[in-house]
């Protein structure tokens, strides 16, 4: 039935399902240019540019219009059967080179089928438009798409300065301001100079892809999932709901938090992924445009210090961090503030944030004392902050409202005099999701 509908109403099958009109008015065809109209007599290509009409302007709709009509330009879908042998993979799934399946079976036959996009019906159409669309725009326009929308959003950290796109001569971007600060886009990262924090190297730690990966495919902390609801889900509710189109993830590592949204935006939207690691950074870029893609997400990438971004006052509709303002560490309460700088009026920080359960009860007096007894090499926080506590915090800094939601408590104190974790030393505080309107 839902199928029906989309094709009555030229709506998404989401859209329905979501209530989102807005959406479905936006989705529905907008009438081609003129001059893209003039270029074809045939209903079916008019159709697939009609497609496209809703992720291009009018001049890359014309480019491509015109590539099309004198015939230098093929739009195709692929699709493709592999068969594999049938046993069960004993090793997991660590392996990919060519001729070994995702799960690590050898492929035992692999057809490709390419059909002209031309012949596909409409409710294909609409569903494939943005992959073309994405596809189309990183092969016809010079620079990325993410860049080019970021670019009205960055100011120079040095000056304060507007940042604009500079030249782009022997295939290096750099992003300039008036005063001639520049900054290079190396491995499609934008890099502000920043270095990592003396004593955490991630990149000694990930030396290579290889390495990234693992990390990317470890479960992590089976601690972080509980919680009867866990919190990438909480996270993923509210960002459904609002809909943001400029996301900003603060010291956002490997994204493991962001992941999971990552797989799931069905809108167009911006990502900026901020970290202080050139080197994460770089994967990310390659992880999620080769494993990861999502049609409607344009990633940019900055490598700069959170505490001190390259981003305009006001300008971003969702500040997001998965562990990461406490991350910053000895800067985490300027990352906050960082955060609240940046979003625009009626924009929302959404973040996960490491909370004692009650400052007066006896477990967590016993595991303030164990905490206590580490020493400096471990940047212990200065202060862990109760939820009421947090909720002045966040009065302080400026927001408006914030919404709290226990994902888990705080664990029991252990017996004893000796701290139990060697690494992830908040991970016996309870955790929150916190959603903080300015
Ligand atoms: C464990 S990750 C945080 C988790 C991450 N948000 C996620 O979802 O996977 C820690 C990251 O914080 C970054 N970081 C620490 N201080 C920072 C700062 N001042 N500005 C930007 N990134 C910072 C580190 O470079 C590191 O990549
Ligand atoms: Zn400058």
């Amino acid at each position: 039935m839902f199928r029906e509908l989309a094709w009555l109403f030229h709506m998404t099958i989401d859209s329905i399902v979501e209530g989102d009109l807005t959406f479905a008015q936006k989705s529905s065809q907008k009438a081609l240019p003129a001059s893209v109209e003039a270029l074809f007599p045939d209903a079916e290509r008019r159709r697939l540019l009609g497609s496209l009409s809703t992720y291009c302007s009018d001049t890359e709709l014309y480019n491509i219009a015109r590539e099309l009509s004198e015939g230098s330009l093929e739009l195709t879908v692929q699709a493709g059967i592999v068969r594999t042998e049938s046993a069960a993979c004993q090793e997991g799934r660590a392996h990919q080179e060519s001729g070994i399946c995702q799960e690590g079976r050898p492929r035992t036959g692999e057809r490709k089928v390419s059909i002209p996009a031309s012949l596909l019906g409409e409710n294909t159409l609409r569903e494939t438009a943005p992959y073309f669309a994405k596809a189309l725009g990183e092969m016809m326009g010079n620079t990325e798409p993410g860049l080019r929308r970021i670019e009205e959003l960055m100011r120079c950290p040095e000056c304060g300065e507007k940042l604009s796109l500079g030249n782009k001569d022997e295939n290096k971007i750099s992003i300039v301001c008036k005063n001639n600060h520049s900054y290079d886009v190396t491995d499609g990262v934008v890099y502000f100079g920043s270095r990592e924090i003396p004593g955490e190297l991630w990149s000694l730690y990930m030396r290579n892809y290889q390495d990234y990966l693992r990390e990317q495919r470890h479960p992590g902390n089976p601690r972080y999932q509980m919680g009867a609801v866990p919190c990438s889900e909480v996270r993923w509710q509210t960002l459904k709901k609002l809909r943001p189109r400029v996301i900003l993830d603060m010291a956002c590592g490997t994204c493991n938090g962001l992941k999971y949204d990552l797989q799931r935006i069905n809108w167009p939207c911006l990502v900026i992924m901020a970290d202080l690691s050139h080197r994460i950074l770089k994967y990310n870029k390659r992880y999620f445009s080769e494993e990861m893609v999502n049609p409607y997400v344009d990633i940019v990438c900055l490598a700069c210090d959170c505490a001190h971004l390259p981003i305009r006052d006001g300008c971003i509709d969702m500040v997001v961090s998965n562990g990461g303002f406490e991350s910053m560490q000895s800067k985490m309460m300027d990352g906050f503030r960082e955060g609240y700088r940046v979003l625009r009026p009626g924009g929302h920080a959404v973040y996960n944030i490491s909370i004692v359960g009650d400052h007066t009860s006896e477990n967590t007096k016993k595991w303030e004392y164990l905490y206590g007894t580490l020493d400096e090499s471990y940047s212990l926080h200065e202060k862990l902050y109760d939820i009421e506590e947090w909720e002045q915090v966040c009065r302080s800094t400026g927001y408006a409202a914030t919404e709290t939601k226990e994902i888990y408590g705080e664990l029991p104190a252990p017996e004893g005099d000796v701290f139990p974790f060697e690494n992830e030393i908040l991970q016996w505080m309870g955790e929150y999701l916190c959603v903080s309107e300015k």
